[in-house]
């Protein structure tokens, strides 16, 4: 395996677990496909009792599959489409991606999707989690000049979607603002608020009959920290600590305006969902004693932009240390930008259900004060943030399979913000060799899947869908073409890009059809 650095999380694992370097290897790592209906193995005694649940899935539980537009369209700049910032920011800075790829064909979704469609209809998904290309449809970000051929492609997709009779859920915005937009300042301008709000509320008019459930924003936490804050993601600006959370307030207020226009204009029409996708690791005390450091790293990453929406203003602790650093920074005010009464109220209450994407686990312990100087999220949240080195590893170093974090986020979910639904709207694993005979993917699946249901029979979690990333392999951000995620393999040197079932698919095509994680469910 390539080693790869952090570019998603930019944490450092600072503290190996040496506790656990002389594991059972009992299953052995490699031999993925043993065991993993019977047991979680996965390298990490916490879990090596745990079995596998015989309960269904709820009735009416949902399954779906997700892509995003910049990872699998290509045609990045066919038919009018105007340039977004991963467009601009990797033509510009190649050496930013891994394996020197880019987006500019992709998996070609643009000229494919009825691939990609008889492959949800092959798994039998009953919706599929798509995102609409802002500067496809909109060249310049602004509703002035409208792009024809972009509309007609996504109608052609949600038309072809419903022939299927699969459902659509549309993210308005995956990551790729129109570069017109960023060269006005991004996200860190407050005119994107509105902009945005149009741009969705055109959205809704265009496609809004086709749509049962939309997403406003994807991930803010990468927009800002990775695009903000680490500069890992375009548009790739280093202002840790300052601009990240200048665009921390831009993105939840132009989700909520996207969210009030829909339930003010559309809603009694339409009566689809619409919420935002938050993703967030689990951050697992190291001991009792970490407690509060680890509530704390929860609440510089989930409760960030969930707390504002599912309750109220920014989390408290996130506000106090923040203005307790600046203050020692020499600041006049906080580096948080502080919401009027208004704006609370605005953001407050826009969520029809809970949209997690969710991967991976990080263990905390409580830390000294860190040193005042250069600021950042990371120091701004105060706590050590590492991994257990016998916790097995995907495609990339930060990513390793913690499958009991699952479980432990949505109870969190649940204790935090009440009852409220829940759809898993992202989880899925990396390799970097895209192997057919994916039993890791599935032994991955079977047991993430597995903890999410006990939080469901245990704690009454209502968890209500779940989407695998993804269908097919694709372009994985930085990470070129590197990470695959695919429950279907493509070959990237094939110019049909044909997509080729992966075992995967076939287990899960066999989940969603019996509602179970096992043989038979009890
Ligand atoms: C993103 C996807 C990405 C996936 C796997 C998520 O953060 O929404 O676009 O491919 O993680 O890394």
């Amino acid at each position: 395996m390539i080693k790869l650095i952090n570019t998603k999380e930019n944490n450092i694992v600072n503290k190996s677990y040496a506790d656990h370097k002389n594991m059972k290897t009992w299953c052995g790592l490699l031999v993925f496909g043993c065991i993993f209906a019977l047991s979680a193995a996965d390298g990490d005694d916490d879990d090596k009792n745990y079995v596998v649940t015989s309960r269904p899935f709820p009735d009416g539980f949902m399954f779906g599959l997700a892509t995003a537009a910049h990872q699998i369209e290509g045609a990045w700049n066919e038919d009018g489409k105007g340039e977004q910032i991963w467009d601009t920011w990797i033509h510009e800075h190649p050496n930013v991606v891994f394996d020197g790829s880019n987006g500019d064909v992709a998996v070609d979704s643009y000229h494919k999707y009825m691939d990609d469609i008889a492959c949800l209809k092959e798994v039998g998904v009953q919706y599929y989690r798509l995102s609409i290309s802002w500067a496809r449809i909109l060249p310049n970000g602004r509703n002035s000049n409208v792009n024809k051929p972009g509309i007609d492609y996504y109608l052609n997709v949600l038309r072809a979607l419903k022939d299927a009779g699969i459902q659509a859920m549309v993210t308005l915005y995956h990551w790729d603002l129109p570069t017109a937009l960023q060269n006005d300042g991004g996200w860190t301008n407050p005119e994107i608020v509105d902009l945005f709000g149009d741009y969705a509320r055109l959205c809704y008019q265009l496609f809004g009959e086709y749509v049962q459930m939309w997403n406003t924003i994807n991930e803010p936490k990468q927009i800002c920290h990775g695009g903000y804050g680490i500069g890992a993601y375009a548009p790739g600006i280093l202002s840790p600590g300052v601009d990240e959370y200048k665009c921390s307030k831009y993105v939840l207020l132009a989700h909520a305006r996207a969210w009030r226009i829909y339930n003010d204009e559309f809603r009694s029409t339409q009566n689809g969902k619409i919420t935002i996708v938050i993703d967030s690791d689990w951050y697992e005390p190291g001991t009792d004693a970490d407690k509060e450091a680890a509530e704390t790293r929860m609440q510089f990453i989930h409760g960030l932009y969930g707390h504002p929406v599912y309750k109220r203003d920014w989390p408290d602790i996130v506000k106090q240390r923040i203005a307790m650093r600046s203050q020692l920074e020499g600041y006049s005010e906080s580096r948080l930008p502080a919401f009027t009464e208004d704006e609370i109220d605005y953001v407050s209450g826009t969520y029809d259900f809970i949209a997690l994407n969710h991967y991976t686990t990080y263990m905390i312990s409580a830390s000294d004060e860190p040193a005042i100087g250069t600021p950042s999220l990371d120091n701004d949240a105060g706590v050590t943030v590492w991994q257990k080195d016998t916790w097995q590893t995907a495609a990339i170093d930060w990513f390793k399979y913690v499958p009991w974090g699952a479980g432990k986020l949505l109870r969190w979910l649940k204790s935090t913000y009440g009852d409220i639904d829940i759809m898993i709207t992202e989880n899925g694993v990396s390799d970097q060799n895209g192997t057919l005979t994916d039993d890791h993917r599935i032994r991955f699946y079977t047991l993430y899947m597995s903890h999410m249901l006990d939080a469901v029979y245990e704690e009454n979690v209502r968890l209500t869908g779940f989407t695998a990333w993804t269908i097919m392999d694709n372009f994985e951000w930085t990470l070129g073409y590197i990470g695959k995620s695919g429950i279907y393999y493509v070959d990237m040197n094939d110019p049909d890009r044909k997509r080729v079932p992966k075992k995967s698919s076939t287990w899960y095509a066999n989940v969603i059809k019996t509602g179970c994680l096992v043989d038979s469910c009890t």
